[in-house]
């Protein structure tokens, strides 16, 4: 049985307005506690919580104990993947789904998401991501493969657009047609990046426009914004920045487009970039978050 997203909001109980979500890798307690009251949900990428490499289920306790923390405050959880590699054509990485098994154990998750795209081949770690071949094999694959995580997890999946860092090869679909097939065949909901989508504007001349008429809204669950910067003409998706207001408004056109299905708006910053950017301008964002949902209440 598959665990379908449906066209209408996941969330129960969100006052009729986009949740507001902040992307917390675990290292920053202070930062934590501060934001806790700008926030209804944390979003948690179980790599920085444990793994299961060497057949091994190992957790970092202390982040561990931060979530517990923040589920006694009545804060919601969310998942979102990075090591599944849910595109290397020799399997997804099996030490990963066996964490993420322990990690759904201990953490009850409103839904789980991973990228469109691999971090391996034949096993070997890439040190990035890269994107997927849009053609009807990779399609078919990627679609078993949505199956088999939503029949083994049973709560809704989501998938994400990516940034792409190679040239793009002769592809049989459009980068919304792609999506828009797999959300149709799987029931799978869609994580549509807004900052991705400007890397992909700059870097690849996405014609916005285009894409956004093409893909179907009312897929989204939930919009990632974020901020990079530029490096040699090509804008990164390294999360280390306060949002630019362009991207808050690219969040704002999917959320008016979706027709009301968007669950959850999320801040993605890397721990890394927390001591440098200073906790008030973090809260600050959190705040701009906040704005932008509130003013999407129906
Ligand atoms: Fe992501
Ligand atoms: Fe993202």
């Amino acid at each position: 049985m598959q665990t379908q997203v449906e066209s209408r909001p996941i969330l129960e109980n969100r006052e009729g307005r986009p949740l507001v979500a902040f992307a917390y890798e675990g290292c920053n307690p202070d930062l934590l506690e501060k934001i806790l009251p700008l926030i209804d949900i944390l979003e948690l990428p179980p790599d920085s919580f444990g793994n299961g490499e060497n057949g091994k289920i190992t957790f970092v306790e202390p982040g561990m104990a931060q979530i517990d923390h923040a589920l006694a405050a009545g804060k919601r959880m969310i998942i979102h993947g990075i090591g599944l590699s849910m595109g290397s054509y020799d399997g997804m990485h099996e030490p990963y789904l066996n964490f993420l098994d322990a990690f759904l154990e201990r953490v009850p998750a409103v839904w789980h998401s991973e990228h469109l795209g691999y971090t391996r081949v034949h096993g070997d770690y890439l040190g990035t991501m890269l994107h997927l071949p849009r053609t009807r094999e990779v399609l078919d694959m990627i679609c078993d493969r949505v199956m088999a995580i939503q029949d083994r997890y049973q709560i809704p999946f989501l998938v994400e657009n990516i940034v792409r860092l190679l040239p793009d090869e002769d592809n049989e679909f459009t980068d919304a047609a792609f999506i828009n097939a797999i959300c149709e065949r799987t029931g799978c909901g869609l994580l549509l990046d807004a900052y991705n989508l400007e890397c992909e504007i700059f870097n690849n001349r996405l014609d916005i426009d285009e894409f956004l008429a093409e893909i179907n809204l009312a897929n989204v669950r939930e919009i990632h914004v974020a901020c990079g910067y530029e490096h040699k003409g090509f804008l990164l998706d390294v999360h280390c920045l306060g949002l630019k207001q362009s991207t808050l408004d690219l969040a704002e056109r999917i959320i008016q487009g979706s027709g009301g299905t968007v669950d959850v708006l999320t801040y993605e910053l890397l721990s890394q970039a927390i001591p440098r950017m200073g906790h008030d301008a973090i809260i600050a964002e959190m705040k701009r978050l906040n704005e932008v949902c509130n003013r999407h209440e129906q």
